[in-house]
């Protein structure tokens, strides 16, 4: 396979869930390839830290949003916040989201939609809002641009105790890859990462911190699969970091639907410590 390295120099990269886990991650990793950065998250006073800490480290120019993706109007309000501001975004890092735990009559109804927002929802409207950027990033630059979207070893089969969350990353998994191949043509650098446990907040946040299927990956492992992918000329529609977890994710789409069901039920059984 040719190398065509991912170089966003000069470009403009936005990065969703910038405060913490895999999204700091992303945020370093083009900074450090010369991109300038646009960090959304909720939690302020972390952004203006990343900001401060990518200024000094790589020289970077970082734009804080501090924004609630769950919020219906979220991605009209941020593309028209950054049209105000002048910037033309050349790649997208789709990395905020959340997972709830439990069997799905005793959630709460609101988190569930909330998830639903995040996850889907705006996630798809602030792709299809900045898709024409990023592909005009692509035309005057080729292999500048990039489309990241975080899906996970969860958007293969049905989760049970995690029904919206797997659910919503089949979702991000699909719709990725639709995207890769109607943009195939184009430049445009589209994959969708599928992590299995990564040691960030995500368990914390989803209240299942006994789990970890398969062991823990740290963020750095994510980074250097998803780079890995970008640097090919020939992009994959989806990146899933670990010879294991590959495996896993295969075997899994060729098992009978009931046995997988089975499995991951009983290993995500709420109040099962692994
Ligand atoms: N860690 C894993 O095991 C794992 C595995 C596979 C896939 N993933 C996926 O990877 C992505 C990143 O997760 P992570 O592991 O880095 O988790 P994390 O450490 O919990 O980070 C999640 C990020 O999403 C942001 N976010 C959540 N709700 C938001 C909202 N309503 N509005 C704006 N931002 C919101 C959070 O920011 P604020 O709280 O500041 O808003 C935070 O920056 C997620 O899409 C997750 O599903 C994670």
């Amino acid at each position: 396979m040719g190398r065509a390295t991912y170089n966003p120099i000069g470009t403009t990269a936005l990065v969703t869930g910038a405060s913490s886990g895999l999204g700091i991650g992303y945020a370093h990793q083009l900074a450090e390839r010369g991109a300038d950065l646009v960090l959304v998250a909720r939690r302020q006073d972390r952004l203006e830290g990343l900001a401060v800490e990518l200024a000094e480290k790589y020289g970077t120019e970082s734009t804080v949003i501090p924004m609630d993706l769950a919020r219906a109007d979220a991605a009209s309000v941020l593309v028209a916040d950054l049209h105000d501001r002048g910037v033309t975004v050349g790649t997208l890092v789709n990395s905020a989201g959340f997972g709830t735990y439990g069997n799905f009559v005793d959630l709460d109804p609101a988190r569930e939609m909330e998830e639903v927002d995040v996850n889907v929802r705006t996630l798809t409207a602030l792709t299809q809002a900045l898709l024409p950027d990023l592909l005009k990033t692509a035309l005057e630059n080729p292999h500048s641009a990039a489309l990241v979207n975080l899906a996970s070893l969860a958007a293969f089969q049905p989760v049970p105790h995690m029904a919206v969350y797997g659910a919503s990353k089949a979702y991000v998994l699909s719709f990725t890859e639709a995207l890769w191949y109607e943009t195939r043509r184009a430049g445009l650098k589209v994959t969708a990462v599928c992590p299995g446990s990564v040691r960030t907040e995500f368990r914390r946040v989803a209240q299942n911190e006994e789990a970890a299927y398969g062991g823990y990956m740290e963020v750095d492992d994510v980074m250097k699969a998803t780079f890995a992918a970008l640097d090919r000329a020939s992009v994959p529609p989806h990146v899933v970091p670990g010879a294991q977890n590959t495996v896993y994710a295969r075997l899994t789409t060729l098992a009978p639907r009931r046995v997988v069901l089975a499995t991951i039920g009983r290993h995500s059984i709420p109040g099962r410590t692994n």
